[in-house]
């Protein structure tokens, strides 16, 4: 077992990765990495660089030179690109598209991945995503599979930007049963249970309840509160 632990959260758009995830960080003491901002990322910097989001290959190129990285500790972490801080830009519903899109693409994954793990290797993280138990980093010492009823994960995302956006209620909840369909069927890396997982439906829990289950998930060792070993 590593000296410290790698967690990864796994599970569909609005089911509370982010907020159980900074929850868990701070209860566990671990650094958050949030894979879907780097897909962010990247649709916005090829949106910069006038690459369309269906050229995978020169999407591919671009991110593996890709300067993506976090600042700030807890709850305030920034995503920096190429040196600015794009936290908000890349929170747009056009971004959430796009990033859905670019990140179907095999060039685009190996490039992101590659990165994840290079962040992640030394331990002390909790990693957030649709891949980190089962493609970043399968030997995780503990994996969930975060979940939530489609129609409260739209409220979540309604709350979150849709009133903003001058969006209703059922174009928040279309467009998050597209971006559902689009990240579970596609070819590569399709969001999945990982083996080992433990899966926590968050539909009626609040956010401390799931942070609770996922200690009790995590072995003492691991700065959990259970005896759960590697799944
Ligand atoms: O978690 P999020 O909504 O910020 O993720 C944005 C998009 O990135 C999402 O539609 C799917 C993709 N993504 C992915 O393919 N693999 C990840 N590990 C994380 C996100």
């Amino acid at each position: 077992m590593r000296e410290r632990p790698i967690v990864a959260i796994d599970g569909p758009s609005g089911s509370g990765k982010t907020t159980v995830s900074k929850r868990l960080a701070q209860r566990a003491r671990l650094t958050r990495l949030d894979t879907g901002a780097m897909y962010r990322a990247c649709a916005l910097a090829a949106q910069w660089a006038g690459i369309p989001w269906s050229d995978g290959e020169r999407l591919g190129r671009m991110c593996a030179g890709l300067a993506i990285g976090f600042r700030g500790e807890g709850e305030e972490i920034r995503v920096i690109l190429s040196g600015k801080d794009v936290s908000d830009a890349i929170r747009t519903p056009g971004i959430s598209m796009g990033a859905s899109e670019v990140s179907a693409h095999p060039p685009v994954r190996e490039a992101m991945v590659a990165l994840q793990q290079k962040m992640g290797e030394g331990g002390g993280v909790v990693l957030e995503g649709r891949d980190t138990g089962t493609v970043v980093f399968p030997d995780a010492d503990a994996k969930f599979f975060l979940d939530a009823h489609a129609a409260v994960r739209a409220l979540r995302r309604y709350r979150e930007w849709g009133a903003g956006e001058g969006k209703t209620y059922e174009e928040v909840l279309k467009e998050v049963l597209r971006r559902d369909i689009q990240d579970s069927t596609r070819e590569h890396s399709p969001l999945r249970i990982a083996e080992g997982a433990v899966v926590i439906d968050s539909t009626t829990l609040t956010v401390d309840e799931v942070v609770e289950e996922m200690l009790r998930g995590m072995p003492e060792t691991v700065g959990g509160t259970g005896g759960g070993g590697k799944p």
